[in-house]
């Protein structure tokens, strides 16, 4: 099919399918042992709704949101304690698909864990609470596949659909970016290691 044979291309944006298929058992566990530590939570938009995905966050810092509005902290407000460290299977898995994406010495400091259920979704955003925009996003989708949706500049720019696979991990940057993203509503399914969800991991340069 024309479509296998010249998969369409996006500025910016790098698809790495399978890149951590071989990892994804040991991964699910990493994420365990976060979640252990700083536990899932919903959290409200600035606007006062409850996002529906449930999120944590390891490393350095972390990505939060309240009434106050989106920014990173080093103390995870539900348990009032630094976040778990970034386990070094992290680190090196997202230093080299950044790697592979073409950016060198990627040393993130903030992983954002995203827990998707069935229906749950991600609205298109931007990821800007970072204090500069030259290291690019590297994201890992493990658990049931999801449609990633990736946009432009623009909140208003059609946005591509993008079936993204346990173990597939995307990069974005450069010109992309400030590109808009989101996630449609997971459909239902279970998953054989990680059961009825989807986990995200967003690998970020907070600092
Ligand atoms: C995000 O943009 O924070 C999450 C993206 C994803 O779940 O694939
Ligand atoms: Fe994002």
């Amino acid at each position: 099919m024309t479509a296998d044979l010249f998969p369409p291309s996006y500025p910016g944006l790098t698809l790495l399918p399978g890149f951590a298929r071989d990892n994804e058992a040991a991964l699910l566990a990493a994420v365990e042992d976060v979640v252990a530590a700083a536990p899932l939570r919903q959290v409200a938009t600035p606007g006062g709704k409850a996002m529906s995905v449930h999120m944590s966050n390891c490393g350095a810092m972390g990505w939060i949101s309240d009434r106050h509005g989106y920014r990173y902290s080093a103390v995870d407000p539900l348990t009032a304690r630094n976040w778990p460290a970034m386990t070094e299977v992290f680190r090196e898995l997202a230093a080299r698909a950044a790697l592979a994406a073409g950016y060198a010495d990627f040393a993130p400091d903030a992983c954002l864990v995203n827990l998707y259920r069935p229906s749950t979704r991600m609205t298109l955003h931007q990821d800007r609470d970072e204090a500069g925009f030259t290291a690019p996003i590297v994201s890992v989708s493990l658990g049931l596949p999801a449609v990633f949706l990736w946009g432009g500049a623009a909140r208003a720019d059609k946005a591509a659909r993008i079936e993204l696979l346990s173990g597939d991990v995307v990069v974005w940057g450069g010109v992309a970016r400030l590109n808009f993203h989101g996630v449609m509503p997971l459909r239902d399914g279970v998953h054989p290691l990680a059961g009825p969800k989807r986990i995200n991991l967003t690998f970020r340069k907070a600092l």
